[in-house]
C-alpha cells in the first residue's frame, strides 16, 4: 500500500513472487512461463490461421497455433534449468528434462486451451500445473503452484503458490503488472457456465440446472475453459461445469492439464471443485490424459450440485472409472 501523496509504483510478477517468499527456482520457472506467453500471444495475434501442414504466403510451413504454443512452452521449460519432467496436452508421454529432481519442478500444461475458438476470435488461454520434484502423476492437492494466462481483449495472468490468488495484466511493454491481489469467490453465485450438450445430461445435473434457472441464475458460457473460469474468479461468483454425460461418463476436461490447476486456483480463492461426487484435488491420476467431470466455483453451488447428483444418481456408474480415449479439440 503506498502512502497518500507518494508515487504508486507498479508491482511486476517477479517482485510479487519475491514478496510472497517464493524461492528462486520457482520464481524463475513462473517468470519463464510468463515470458513464453508473450510469444504465444504474438502468434495468436499475428499468425496466419494456418492448419498444420499448409504453407503461408512465402511458402513457409505453417503450424497450427496449438502446436506452435506447445513448442514455445516446451523450449522455454527445457532451457529453464529448473524443470525435471514436463507433459503437455499435445504430447503422448511425459518428457524428461533433467534426471536430477532436487530443487526442480515438474510441469503439466495445456499450451492453448480452446484453440478452436481462435478462428472465431474468442478468448483462449494457457493453463499450467506445477509440482515439486519429478512426479507428475500425483493428487492435485500436492501442486505447489498453478497459473493461467488468458488471451482475451487484454492479456492477463492469474497465479497462486498456495498463498491466495493474484491477477496481473500485460502492459504496453509486455510486462505483467499486478492488477488484483487475494481474489475471493463468494459462497453463492448468480451465473452459470454449463459445458456439454444438455440433452446428454444425467438426471442429477438436469435437476441442478432446473434449480439454478428457477433461482434466476444467468447463463454465461464462452466455450473456453480459461475465460469461463476467469469470469467466476474475477466476478467472485458463479459455477462452471462440464458434467458426466450419458455417453461420456468422465466428461471432457482433462485432470492433469485443465482441472487440477483450475481447482487449485479456485480453492485458493475460497471456492470449491468437485466431480459431483468427490473433490477434484483428491483424485489420484492413473494415466496422463485421464478426464473427469467437473463442477467448480462458489462453494455452496458446488455442494448443491453434489446434493442433486447424490439424490438422483445414487449408483455411481461403473463406466465412470474407465477413461475415454475419444479425441477432442483444444
Ligand atoms: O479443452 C477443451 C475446451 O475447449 C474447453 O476450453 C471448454 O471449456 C470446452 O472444451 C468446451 O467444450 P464444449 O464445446 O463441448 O462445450
Ligand atoms: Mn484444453
Amino acid at each position: 500500500m503506498s502512502e497518500p501523496g507518494k508515487t504508486k509504483f507498479q508491482i511486476d510478477l517477479r517482485r510479487h513472487l519475491r514478496e510472497q517468499e517464493v524461492n528462486d527456482n520457482l520464481t524463475h520457472l513462473i517468470c519463464e512461463i510468463a515470458e513464453a506467453s508473450k510469444y504465444i500471444i504474438n502468434s495468436i495475434r499475428t499468425g496466419d490461421l494456418g492448419v498444420a501442414g499448409t504453407s503461408n504466403l512465402y511458402g513457409e510451413e505453417q503450424l497450427a497455433l496449438d502446436v506452435l504454443a506447445d513448442r514455445i512452452l516446451r523450449k522455454r521449460l527445457d532451457h529453464s534449468r529448473v524443470v525435471a519432467n514436463m507433459m503437455s496436452e499435445e504430447m503422448d508421454e511425459i518428457i524428461p528434462v533433467s534426471p536430477d529432481c532436487e530443487g526442480k519442478y515438474s510441469v503439466a500444461f495445456d499450451p492453448l486451451d480452446g484453440s478452436s475458438l481462435v478462428d472465431v476470435n474468442l478468448a483462449v488461454g494457457t493453463i499450467v500445473s506445477i509440482f515439486e520434484g519429478c512426479d507428475l502423476l500425483q493428487q492435485g492437492r500436492n501442486q505447489v503452484a498453478a497459473l493461467y494466462v488468458l488471451y482475451g481483449p487484454r492479456t492477463t495472468l492469474v497465479y497462486s503458490v498456495g498463498k491466495g490468488v493474484h491477477e496481473f495484466g500485460m502492459n504496453n511493454l509486455m510486462e505483467f503488472t499486478l492488477l488484483q491481489e487475494n481474489i475471493c469467490i463468494q459462497p453463492k453465485g448468480n451465473l452459470y457456465s454449463p459445458g456439454g450438450q444438455r440433452n446428454k445430461y444425467t438426471p442429477g445435473t438436469e435437476a441442478f440446472v432446473n434449480h439454478l434457472e428457477e433461482r434466476g441464475v444467468k447463463l454465461r458460457y464462452s466455450g473456453g475453459f480459461v475465460p469461463d473460469i476467469n469470469q467466476v474468479l474475477l466476478k467472485g461468483k458463479g459455477i462452471f461445469f462440464y458434467p458426466h454425460l450419458k455417453d461420456l461418463p468422465n466428461g471432457k476436461l482433462r485432470l492433469l492439464f485443465e482441472l487440477n490447476p483450475m481447482a487449485f486456483l479456485v480453492e485458493q480463492a475460497g471456492g470449491a471443485a468437485s466431480t459431483g461426487r468427490q473433490r477434484i484435488l483428491d483424485l489420484q491420476p492413473n494415466e496422463i490424459h485421464g478426464r473427469a467431470p467437473v463442477f467448480i466455483g462458489c462453494k455452496e453451488d458446488v455442494a448443491l450440485a453434489e446434493e442433486f447428483i447424490a439424490k438422483f444418481e445414487s449408483e455411481t456408474p461403473a463406466e465412470e472409472k474407465k477413461t475415454s480415449k475419444k479425441k477432442f479439440a483444444g
